[in-house]
């Protein structure tokens, strides 16, 4: 499936400040999930709708509202917390599941440490939270846990991705459908995204 890089002008702006290294992390924090909020408008516009009758102040008039599919949100933990409720602002009745990755700095691998998601996980649409898309080990990773509790209709949702990543996802997972704000140039030799924003989990969360 073509990723999808919505680039529209709010975003590269936003996008812009994030990268900027003299943002703080309140700011870098908010930045983030100003970005995830519009990312969600988009990665939302195939929710199906049906016609209701309603009557206005005026007549009565069929118009259309969601037709009731069931979401569920997943964020990688740490960094793909700072999206989560710039998601929910949009689609509050989402299901929330956590799934704990930390990449080893040497091996670049992702290791597991908790997994919680929700039980009828199987029924829902569920969009994987992760600002930052490297090497896509844990990206692809998180899907596998997802996939395993039989869950079908699955989208990625990011910031920042790698052409590695990207790659790597779109092979492991090709029913995966991906949403970033931006496509970044290389990796560099430590897995980092270049020219990307450094650090996600830290910046947001002022750790280092
Ligand atoms: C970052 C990021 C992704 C992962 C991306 O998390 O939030 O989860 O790296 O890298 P990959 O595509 O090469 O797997 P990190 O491991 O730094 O953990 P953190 O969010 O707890 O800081
Ligand atoms: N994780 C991050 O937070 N940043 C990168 O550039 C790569 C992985």
């Amino acid at each position: 499936m073509k990723p999808m890089i919505v680039d529209h002008p709010l975003i590269q702006h936003k996008i812009s400040l994030l990268r900027n290294k003299q943002t703080g992390t309140k700011e870098f924090r908010d930045l983030v999930g100003e970005i995830a909020n519009l990312l969600c408008y988009e990665a939302t516009r195939d929710l199906p709708t049906e016609e209701v009758e309603i009557e206005t102040p005026v007549t009565v008039a069929r118009t259309k509202v969601l037709a009731g599919r069931k979401l569920a949100l997943v964020p990688i933990l740490r960094a793909g917390m700072g999206m989560l409720d710039g998601m929910l602002n949009l689609i509050p009745a989402a299901k929330v599941g956590f799934i704990g990755l930390y990449r080893d700095e040497t091996t670049l691998q992702p290791v597991e440490y908790f997994c919680k998601l929700p039980s009828d996980i199987a029924e829902r649409d569920v969009l994987v939270l992760d600002p930052m898309l490297a090497t896509g080990g844990s990206a692809i990773d998180a899907i596998n846990m997802i996939k395993k509790r039989g869950a079908k209709r699955i989208k990625f949702i990011g910031l920042i991705a790698a052409p590695e990543g990207l790659n790597a996802l779109q092979e492991a997972h090709p029913d995966v459908s991906i949403y970033v704000a931006a496509l970044d140039d290389h990796l560099n030799e430590n897995g980092y995204i270049v020219p990307g924003l450094g650090d996600a989990g830290d910046r947001i969360y002022g750790t280092k």
